[in-house]
């Protein structure tokens, strides 16, 4: 089994979401699909699918306007969350510290948070990928609860570029060895099609994230078909 999780990001309509999810909900597969759609479609008929958000507030409730929190998404049959994607990095500047609060408050409300990691172009440039992954890890996971790890190198989403196999094999072998709670290791970045398969087959790959491909049915339903 293999975690298939599409991110929509600031993509779609109800009717865009009832078209994928009615597509995807006889299919037959060992892999688990999520998706993580944005807050204006997380209510409503989700097909039997399993619904995520794409963030949260690190707080409870209150004045925060335009924010959501766990409970809140809670209430609206969430069941995990996206902390910390690269976008969130960085057009709102996120940090370790407060990726982690939300992981936390994420956990606090039974919702099982998906923390991204993943270094720049220029941290790959520089030869420091290791190095800004193992304080990413160590920074943002907490002390305790279910979570998901994604790796997902910012150059890489939304471009058509991957790290070589054996560039994702080292990262996977670093994870592993740091992945004391044995949580889900996710790859994210570019993947298509063509690629799903290969990538999801890598040592210690325990699923994908998908941004554009999830859009469609069309890119959807291959990568989860392939997967494995
Ligand atoms: P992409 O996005 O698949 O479009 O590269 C991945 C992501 O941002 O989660």
């Amino acid at each position: 089994m293999k975690y298939i999780i599409g991110n929509w990001k600031m993509n779609g309509t109800m009717d865009e979401k009832k078209i994928l999810l009615k597509s995807l909900k006889n299919i037959i597969s060992e892999n688990k699909i999520i998706l993580c759609l944005p807050y204006t479609l997380l209510c409503g008929e989700n097909y039997g699918i399993d619904i995520g958000a794409q963030d949260l507030s690190p707080h409870e409730n209150g004045a925060y306007t335009g924010d959501i929190s766990g409970k809140m998404l809670k209430s609206a049959g969430v069941k995990y969350v996206l902390v910390g994607h690269s976008d969130r990095r960085f057009f709102h500047h996120e940090t370790n510290e407060l990726v982690k609060e939300k992981a936390i408050a994420a956990i606090k409300n039974n919702i099982v948070p998906i923390i991204c990691i993943g270094e720049t172009r220029q941290e790959k440039d520089d030869g420091k990928t290791m190095s800004v992954i193992k304080k990413m890890f160590s920074e943002c996971v907490p002390e305790s609860g279910k979570y998901i790890i994604a790796y997902e190198p910012r150059w890489a989403i939304g471009t058509g570029q991957t790290p070589t196999p054996k560039e994702i094999s080292a990262v996977f072998e670093t994870l592993h060895k740091m992945n004391k709670d044995k949580a889900p290791l996710l790859y994210g970045g570019s993947v298509n099609t063509g690629n799903a398969e290969s990538i999801s087959s890598l040592p210690h790959v325990d699923g994908l994230l998908i941004g554009g491909a999830s859009l469609k049915v069309d890119t959807f339903l291959p990568i989860i078909n392939s997967a494995k």
